[in-house]
């Protein structure tokens, strides 16, 4: 049975459908900082435990994004990229299931064979160009703070992408990043105090990149979440 619907459940709806990560951006098209301005005054309005608004946000483009993005490839050139694992060593099945998909799909839309370790590598290298954007966002917290506190920042970074999918702009969430921590801290000069949580590309959407139009397929509600209760 479907329900009846408001436009603007409509609208969030498809916004929520069609929001995709992009890794392919059209050159020479910046992003005017005051249309940035107001989607990072959106994604301000995300929920926090105790509204503790752990996040900050290092907004970069031009010469500033060129010399992070030299810091970092010259990093994995010297191969002086530290060791860096954002899942454990032994991933649950079903977890380590989509991961496989998520690769498989990723590759083949790149044209890469999974077997070719240096195209791999070099793709992976593009995550530190921001994949061509012009704009690119380092999002840091507190080092002290916790799980809970992360959760915060992961819906500012859903809040973002959604505002800025909603003003036609594109991004990519990167957790690349976060291997680059001491480095980029050192970069960009921030406080030791200050932990890198991701990076995230932004600008507007190459129309011909057949790596932008992957859709990656959802689990249905069936297969996560268990009713009790209900009629
Ligand atoms: C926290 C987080 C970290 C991610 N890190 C990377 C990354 O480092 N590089 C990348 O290309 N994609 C990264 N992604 C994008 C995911 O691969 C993508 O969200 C997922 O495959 C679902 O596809 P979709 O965003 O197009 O719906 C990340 C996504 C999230 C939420």
């Amino acid at each position: 049975m479907t329900h009846d619907t408001t436009p603007a459940a409509q609208a969030f709806d498809h916004l929520m459908r069609t929001r995709r990560s992009v890794r392919g951006f059209a050159p020479g098209r910046p992003v005017p900082r005051a249309l940035l301005q107001q989607v990072l005054q959106t994604a301000a309005c995300a929920p926090s435990n105790s509204n503790t608004q752990p996040w900050q946000l290092h907004v970069l483009a031009g010469d500033a994004l060129a010399a992070l993005s030299a810091t970092l490839r010259e990093a994995c050139d010297s191969g002086a990229a530290p060791a860096f694992s954002h899942f454990p060593d032994v991933l649950p099945e079903r977890i380590a299931a989509h991961q496989a998909d998520f690769g498989a799909r990723y590759y083949a839309a790149l044209g890469i064979d999974r077997a070719d370790t240096a195209a791999r590598t070099a793709q992976t290298v593009r995550n530190y160009d921001f994949f061509g954007a012009p704009v690119g966002l380092v999002l840091t917290t507190h080092r002290s703070l916790r799980a809970h506190s992360w959760l915060d920042c992961g819906l500012f970074l859903q809040s973002l992408m959604l505002a800025a999918h909603a003003h036609g702009l594109a991004t990519c969430p990167q957790v690349s990043f976060a291997r680059f921590d001491a480095l980029i801290g050192q970069h960009l000069g921030l406080p030791a105090d200050e932990v890198v949580v991701c990076g995230m590309s932004l600008g507007y959407a190459a129309a011909d990149a057949a790596v932008n139009r992957m859709a990656m397929p959802r689990r249905a509600v069936e297969s996560f979440a268990r009713f009790r209760g209900f009629a």
